[in-house]
């Protein structure tokens, strides 16, 4: 399928002449990057370019170039690694990171520092504490649906899909209940970057990152059975994390498992909406109280249109050739997740969403060291929130047309603006 020689890239391919290459990061690129990616896939699978930042960048877009570049040592996540032109500067990760001294999250760091960082964290992290957690996310789930339910229509996204991970984070952090609004405004700038006022992102960043060290602070002298106290007092071999450590784990732990279920629910829940017969064959099998199609379901709502569209940056630490293009030292090189799980060298029909495919080895939580360690709180937040919607909401329907909607068009992440549906209130 994939025959064609990696062609003409800008920097440095052969010359053989092929059509141009499509518009990417337009705002028709955001709502269906799909027939773009296909066609990278097929004429330019490593392909470099500008990116709205200004800074260029390799996309990696072949499902098996992308799992093996995900897990090549090479490929460092360190930015110190970029050899960044000044106008680059502080492009590359979490805005406000920087100032707000967060850089020591595993997202930033190689071994050996990574695997003594997630080692520690995997400690207090484990899938037991997850799935202790399963009733409280059920609770979060119906409360949230008993709050818009009486109106028979709302927006899944500000009602639903947003507040459910941040409370539920929050609930598993050890944030106490009376300042977790503080936590769901900060995260909501965060969420609108670009849309909010100018500097709010690392304002929020900020005020985030006081209020976590505080908490690590006096969870140290008071500690609960919550995540923090559990990552305060990890050790592995005698080593503890620092406060800063700990601090700025909490932290990644919020920001990357936030905006991600976020969109998981909202991606999912339109994907279910514009494919009636595959979401009747689910309320079917749910309705008879079987669980393996949601399980295989929310893994292919995963592949089909995933939350993270791009993997998190990573940068050549020497000359390495992906796909048999040659990478210079210090260049980025961004995965491109969603292409890589629509390749159809590795998915039959990849275009179509079948929640009973079980061949789905998806690179929508990632491969290799980074691969993410909140893989088994999305599942049980998705599992419990789609499957929710759909028992409490069987006639749940858009209320508007596809079209209509608006995606964010953000670097990373794929996700909504917004997803206003109609449905009758439960009980009527
Ligand atoms: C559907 C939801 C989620 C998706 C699709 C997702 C996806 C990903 C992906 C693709 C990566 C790897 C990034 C890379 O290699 O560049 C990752 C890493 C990570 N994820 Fe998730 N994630 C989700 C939810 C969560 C949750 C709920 C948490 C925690 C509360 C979480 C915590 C992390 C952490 C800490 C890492 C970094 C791991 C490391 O570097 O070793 N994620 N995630």
């Amino acid at each position: 399928m994939h025959d064609q020689p990696p062609s003409a890239c800008p920097h440095g391919g052969p010359a053989a002449p092929r059509p141009s290459a499509p518009d990417l990061f337009t705002w028709e690129f955001a709502s269906n990057p799909y027939p773009a990616y296909s066609w990278l896939r097929e004429h330019a699978p490593v392909h470099r370019t500008e990116l709205p930042s200004g800074v260029e960048a390799w996309l990696v877009t072949r499902y098996a170039d992308a799992r093996q570049a995900l897990a090549d040592q090479r490929l460092s996540k360190n930015p110190a690694h970029h050899d960044e032109p000044a106008h680059a500067k502080g492009k590359t990760g979490i805005p406000g990171e920087r100032k707000a001294e967060l850089m020591t999250h595993l997202l930033n760091i190689d071994p050996p520092d990574h695997t003594r960082l997630r080692r520690l964290v995997s400690k207090a992290f484990t899938p037991r504490r997850v799935a202790e957690f399963a009733p409280r996310v059920q609770e979060l789930t119906d409360q949230l649906i008993d709050r818009f339910g009486e109106k028979g229509e709302a927006d899944l996204i500000h009602e639903f899909a947003f507040p459910l991970p941040i409370y539920a984070i929050c609930d598993l952090l050890g944030v106490p209940r009376e300042d977790q609004d503080d936590f769901r405004d900060w995260a909501g700038m965060m969420i609108r970057h670009g849309g909010g006022p100018r500097g709010g992102v690392a304002r929020s960043v900020k005020k985030m990152r006081n209020y976590l060290a505080d908490l690590i602070h006096r969870k140290r002298a008071d500690p609960g059975d919550d995540l923090i106290s559990g990552l305060i007092r990890a050790s592995d071999h005698g080593e503890h994390l620092t406060e800063n450590e700990a601090a700025a784990m909490a932290f990644i732990l919020l920001f990357a498992g936030f905006e991600t279920t976020v969109n998981l629910i909202g991606n999912g829940t339109y994907a279910l909406l514009t494919h009636p017969e595959q979401r009747a064959e689910l309320q079917r099998s749910l309705g008879a109280g079987e669980t393996a199609l949601l399980e295989t379901g929310v893994e292919e709502l995963l592949r089909f249109d995933g939350p993270v569209e791009l993997a998190t940056w990573r940068f050549a630490t020497e000359p390495l050739r992906i796909g048999g293009q040659d990478i210079a030292a210090g260049d980025p090189v961004l995965v491109v997740l969603a292409a890589a799980d629509r390749d159809p060298a590795r998915f039959p029909d990849p275009d179509l969403l079948d929640l009973s495919r079980v061949d789905n080895q998806h690179l929508g939580y990632g491969h290799g060291i980074h691969y993410c360690l909140g893989a088994p709180l999305a599942r049980l937040e998705g599992q419990t929130a789609l499957a929710t919607l759909l028992r409490r909401l069987p006639d749940l329907q858009l209320a508007v047309e596809p079209e209509e909607l608006r995606w964010r068009g953000g670097l990373i992440m794929r996700g909504l603006r917004t997803l206003p549906v109609t449905f009758t209130p439960p009980g009527r």
